[in-house]
C-alpha cells in the first residue's frame, strides 16, 4: 500500500436504546445498565437513545436532551464511528424493536456515514433467553416471599404478534414455580385471568413486580398507583394483602447480563467481518 493511501481503521461504539422514561427514579436503572455494559466493554464509547418521541419531548422541556436512535446514529457517523453495535433494551421483539431494526438497516452503509450498524436481540428472543430469564427472576424474588405468597408480574403487552412471549414466559415460570403469575397491561393474558387463577388457592400475600426494563409510568400508576383501577387496588378490593415492588428488571445485574450476552453476539459479528 502506498504511503498516501490511508488504511481506514475502524472506530467502534455502542448505542443503547430504550423506550425511555421521564421518571427521575428510573435514572438509577439506566445508570446500572450503563455501568454493567462499561464493565463488559471497557474500551467502547457508550451512547444512548430513547425511542419514545413523547418522552424525549417531555425531557427536552426540562432541559434534558436525549437523542432518537436516528439522531444518535447520525451523530456517531459524523464523529467518525465506522461500526456501531446497537443494543435494544426492549423486553420482546415487538413493534418498538422492529422500528429500531428499520432505523438500523437505514443507517447501515450510508454514504459518508457508518459502514456497519448491527442490532442486538431484545431481552427475550431465543428459547435460551426464556430459560435464563426464568432462572434469574425466580432466583431474585423478594427476600421475604414464602410458599404461601403469590407473585404477579406485570408485563407491558402488545397487539403485535410477539405478544406470545408473555403467555410463553408464563409457561416457563410455571415449570419451575406454580406460585408465579404474569399478566399484561395492554395484551394477553390480562389481570382478570390471573385473578381467576389466584382464586383457586388461599394466599398470605400477593407481590406485584414489573416485568419491564424499568419501573416507570406503568409500574408506578397502572401497577402500584392509588387509583381504584390500579392492579394493587383491584387486588386489595378482592381482599388480598398486596406488596408492590417498584424496581425494573434492569435493576438486577443478572438480567442486564442477558442483554450484554446479546451485545457480545453483535461484537462477534462485527469482529468476524
Ligand atoms: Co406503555
Amino acid at each position: 500500500m502506498a504511503k498516501s493511501e490511508t488504511k481506514k481503521t475502524d472506530k467502534t461504539g455502542i448505542l443503547l436504546v430504550s423506550f425511555g422514561s421521564s421518571y427521575a427514579e428510573t435514572r438509577a436503572t439506566f445508570k446500572n445498565i450503563e455501568e454493567e455494559v462499561r464493565a463488559a466493554f471497557p474500551n467502547q464509547e457508550i451512547h444512548w437513545a430513547f425511542t419514545s418521541k413523547f418522552i424525549r419531548k417531555k425531557l427536552r422541556k426540562r432541559g434534558e436532551q436525549i437523542d432518537s436512535p436516528a439522531e444518535a446514529l447520525a451523530k456517531m457517523g459524523e464523529d467518525g464511528f465506522t461500526k456501531v453495535a446497537v443494543q435494544s433494551l426492549h423486553v420482546i421483539p415487538g413493534e418498538e424493536y422492529e422500528n429500531l431494526k428499520k432505523t438500523v438497516a437505514a443507517f447501515s452503509g450510508m454514504p459518508k456515514g457508518i459502514d456497519e450498524v448491527i442490532l442486538g436481540n431484545p431481552l427475550l428472543y431465543h428459547h435460551s433467553d426464556m430459560e435464563r430469564l426464568t432462572q434469574v427472576l425466580l432466583r431474585n424474588l423478594p427476600k421475604d416471599v414464602t410458599d404461601n405468597d403469590a407473585i404477579v408480574f406485570m408485563g407491558h403487552g402488545t397487539q403485535h404478534t410477539s405478544n406470545v412471549y408473555y403467555p410463553g414466559i408464563q409457561y416457563y415460570l410455571w415449570q419451575k414455580n406454580p406460585n408465579v403469575f404474569l399478566a399484561t397491561v395492554e395484551g394477553y393474558p390480562e389481570l382478570n385471568q390471573v385473578i381467576e387463577k389466584l382464586e383457586q388457592k388461599k394466599w398470605d400475600k400477593v407481590y406485584l413486580l414489573p416485568f419491564m426494563t424499568i419501573a416507570g409510568d406503568h409500574a408506578r400508576n397502572d401497577m402500584a398507583g392509588k387509583d381504584s383501577d390500579s392492579w394493587q387496588s383491584q387486588l386489595e378490593a378482592k381482599g388480598y394483602q398486596v406488596k408492590s415492588v417498584l424496581s425494573g428488571m434492569a435493576d438486577q445485574d443478572e438480567v442486564v447480563q442477558i442483554w450484554i450476552e446479546h451485545l457480545k453476539e453483535v461484537f462477534q459479528k462485527i469482529n468476524n467481518k
